[in-house]
């Protein structure tokens, strides 16, 4: 399916029946990622996905994509599709881009799930392998980022056992546009640290983190936890950074837990 908003074509899955989830992707991914969630839940919930611009079968244009124009395509996604209450779900960079439209659109939402995620905004050498993964991106293309990222997407004893679901995130990345790599990139690089905003958070939330994630300590979920009022935390045993693909049950269980709250 295809929705126009901001001057972009974006591309979405809509799925189910049942409580509205807005699903946001994680870099340099798409939508595709959330398959295990829309085949898991659609009896209990009405599932939206969109892959954000330059990534997935959505539109990519130049230029840096800033967490707050990726929150306003996400609310515009909203808005276009008049989903009414949602629970905002976003996984790393769709964390960063849930927690900056809560700056804004807290009040449109019934609870936010951030998973894989974290609160602080990039040091020192994060902002300089965003440098070197823009370079990598110009010099050698999509496919040498999807090797350097699948290390640290997912848990090594995934690469490991799991060659279908590495290959299947392999050509996920590797459908991503040079574009919305660089954007997104650019964009996670002068992203803001969102902790003294989620003090004062007043929405439901629920923090999930695998115990083997490559890229984003646990500890940065038990801070995230800690600083939302509201927060629940459930880590998952030997789940890397997409843990929900590596441990789809158990990752669709603690959203429908959630989902019981409302
Ligand atoms: C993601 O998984 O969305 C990103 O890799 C997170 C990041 O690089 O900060």
């Amino acid at each position: 399916m295809e929705i126009t908003i901001n001057d972009n074509k974006i591309s979405y899955h809509e799925s189910g029946e049942g409580f509205p989830l807005v699903f946001i992707h994680g870099f340099p991914l798409s939508k595709e990622i959330w398959q295990p969630q829309w085949e898991g839940l659609g009896t209990v919930a009405h599932v939206y996905a969109p892959d954000l611009r330059g990534f997935g079968d959505s539109q990519s244009v130049p230029g840096t994509y800033s967490m707050e124009s990726l929150a306003n395509d996400v609310a515009s996604f909203m808005d276009g599709l008049n989903i009414t209450a949602p629970i905002l779900i976003g996984l790393s960079m769709g964390g960063y881009i849930a927690m900056t439209f809560c700056r804004r659109y807290a009040r449109w939402l019934s609870g936010l799930v951030l998973t894989a995620t974290r609160a602080i905004a990039d040091n020192d050498a994060g902002k300089a392998d965003r440098d070197h993964l823009m370079a990598v991106t110009k010099e050698k293309g999509v496919s040498a980022i999807a090797d350097i990222m699948l290390p640290r997407l997912l848990a090594p004893k995934t690469i490991r056992e799991n060659a279908t679901l590495t290959q299947s995130v392999r050509s996920i990345i590797e459908k991503a546009s040079p574009d919305g790599i660089i954007g997104a990139l650019g964009g996670m690089k002068e992203r803001s640290d969102s902790t003294a905003f989620l003090q004062q958070l007043d929405l439901p939330a629920l923090i999930i983190h695998g115990t083997d994630d490559q890229l984003i300590p646990l500890k940065e979920a038990e801070a995230l936890a800690k600083a939302i009022p509201s927060a629940e935390l459930k880590v998952i045993p030997h789940a890397g950074h997409l843990l929900n693909m590596e441990e789809p049950a158990v990752f669709n269980d603690a959203i429908k837990a959630f989902i019981k709250k409302f």
